[in-house]
């Protein structure tokens, strides 16, 4: 009889085909629900570039509508190679989020660097969901052998994290801006905390340093 040992070695290396069945379930229906949140991310990119202050943040967010538009492509071509139907699976987790992100625009002065910084933390959360759910699915290709699959998610999760990565240089940018201003209203009265911080995850920048 296998000990435990090995039953979770072949779980994990994709020789125990009763797994293989339940981790191909789990695919499909992560697969259906990232589908969902792509569609309604790609919306709520253009809510949020309608409602941004700065020309830099809505190039951001268009630029990361056109890139959502090729994801949604790419998972389609994903239900196709594994040969199911293409359809969605809601998905409580973004249909919150893009809720919070309206909520910021209606909580922040239209015009403000405020309001950019909110909306820049509301998309961080929905790219940091994003790319929890395509880093869990490319693992799910990996042990499952879906190579093809693999290599349209990997690319799809190198864009979101690359999409997080300018969304922080954004944030950084503010600081810098805020900071200024505040030198040339008092001099020397220049504090330190105005400064990024980075803590053990250096994309997380904005709730410290702005004080939003
Ligand atoms: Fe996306």
């Amino acid at each position: 009889m296998a000990s435990l040992a090995d039953k979770i070695g072949s779980f994990f290396s994709g020789n125990d085909s009763s797994a293989d069945e339940g981790l191909r379930d789990l695919f499909i229906s992560e697969l259906k629900r990232v589908y969902y949140s792509e569609k309604r991310s790609l919306h709520a990119l253009g809510d949020q570039a309608d409602a941004s202050t700065t020309n830099e943040v809505r190039s951001a967010f268009l630029q990361h509508q056109e890139e959502s538009r090729n994801q949604v492509e790419r998972l389609e071509e994903i239900f196709k190679i594994i040969g199911i139907k293409t359809e969605d699976h809601i998905s409580h987790a973004i249909d919150g989020l893009i809720s919070d992100a309206h909520q910021v625009v209606s909580e922040t002065e239209q015009g403000s660097l405020t309001r950019d910084a909110a909306l820049i933390i509301a998309a961080q959360k929905i790219e940091h969901y994003e790319i929890a759910i395509y880093g869990s699915l490319l693992t799910l290709a990996n042990v499952l052998d879906f190579t093809q699959s693999a290599e349209l998610l990997a690319q799809t999760l190198e864009e979101e994290k690359a999409t997080d990565h300018k969304l922080t240089t954004l944030a950084e940018s503010f600081v810098n801006t805020r900071s200024r201003e505040e030198e040339e209203k008092h001099p020397g009265s220049h504090h330190a905390s105005r400064h990024p911080i980075h803590g053990t995850d250096a994309d997380v920048t904005l709730g410290g340093p702005l004080g939003v």
